[in-house]
């Protein structure tokens, strides 16, 4: 281990996170009575410009009128490049702060951005002698961000997690898609020629790289990493197995940005029973090589040593809090 010990973001489920339009008082009665684990009521892209003061009066209202308990609640403010931001801090925090789990902070850029939203919601806690302290969730989804993306996850203590907004991404780095998320048949390799003259063709994710560097940045601060949207959601198949690739490289969830999506994501994001058991097993038997000071053992026909334990160990400690959640 090094002698650098990463704090770790509060442990919450973010296996799904509900997106859902502040424009709209309906879908936000209804986000309160979901499965996701958390909700972020939008601000920002789902809500158009003669809509946004109504939609931050509306999440306001629904911040203090209905239930949360159940769930982490968050709110995604409009961009640093905008003048609606301030006030979707300022209003939102002062009037309904207390009941606001985290702040969504679309196209982070820089360092310095998550600085500046630090520095305006510590004021407004202390100014209103709030003892919550609202975390922070950063959007990594332009080349900006994705340049800065280590800087950005170390930029605040209320940092607990990085999402891959995978539609402005694309926008912003000029990939040739315009499908949100999942595969392109362009990003392809052939085989060679069998012996009848034929090439396969071997579809790839062309957000591997992304993902894979938003999930080390995240990692190596402690935060979580969580995969952003699936635009088809007439698609549940190609859901889950973005969903699947987002989750073996490391990511902790899943956005969903249609109701379909929650218990895809809860399900996919949870591990399996079997997992959990062979986990346990593992814990087991290297608590047995220990004990006959071994370093490393055989279990079912494959290697396993000091690091298993820690992958076990993180197995099961998720089980633990989601069985916690669902009692
Ligand atoms: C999310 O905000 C995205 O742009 O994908
Ligand atoms: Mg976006």
């Amino acid at each position: 281990m090094s002698f650098t010990i990463i704090d770790q973001a509060p442990a919450r489920l973010n296996r799904s996170e509900l997106a859902v339009p502040g424009s709209n008082p309906t879908f936000l009665e209804k986000a309160a009575k979901s499965s996701a684990d958390v909700v972020f009521l939008d601000l920002e892209d789902a809500v158009a410009p003669d809509d946004k003061v109504p939609a931050r009066k509306n999440i306001i209202e629904a911040l203090n009128d209905l239930d949360w308990s159940s769930k982490t609640v968050s709110i995604r403010i409009n961009g640093l490049d905008t003048h609606y931001m301030y006030r979707d801090v300022v209003d939102i925090v002062e009037q309904a702060g207390q009941n606001l789990d985290l702040i969504m902070i679309p196209k982070a850029g820089t360092a310095a951005d998550i600085y500046a939203i630090d520095m305006l919601v510590t004021q407004i806690e202390d100014a209103k002698g709030y003892t919550n302290r609202i975390g922070f969730e950063m959007i990594i989804e332009t080349a900006l961000g994705m340049q800065n993306v280590f800087e950005i996850a170390a930029a605040s203590k209320r940092n607990e997690s990085l999402h891959f907004g995978v539609a402005d991404y694309a926008a912003s780095t000029k990939a040739r898609t315009t499908v949100i998320g999942g595969p392109h048949p362009d990003y392809h390799v052939l085989t060679d020629a069998n012996a009848d003259g034929n090439r396969d063709v071997h579809w790839g994710d062309m957000w591997h790289y992304p993902i894979a560097k938003m999930v080390v940045a995240a990692r190596a601060n402690g935060l979580r990493p969580i995969d952003g949207p699936f635009g088809d959601f007439s698609d549940p198949d190609g859901f889950v197995a973005q969903a699947k690739r987002a989750a073996t490289l490391g990511c902790e969830g899943k956005w969903a940005i249609h109701p379909s999506q929650i218990d895809l994501a809860n399900t996919c994001y949870s591990p399996s029973e079997a997992e959990v058991t062979k986990a346990k097993r593992i814990l087991e038997a290297m608590e047995q090589a220990q004990k006959e000071g071994k370093g490393a053992v055989a279990l079912d026909g494959r290697l396993i040593d000091i690091a298993s334990i820690k992958q076990a160990e993180v197995m099961v400690q998720k089980a633990a809090q989601i069985a916690d959640n669902d009692a």
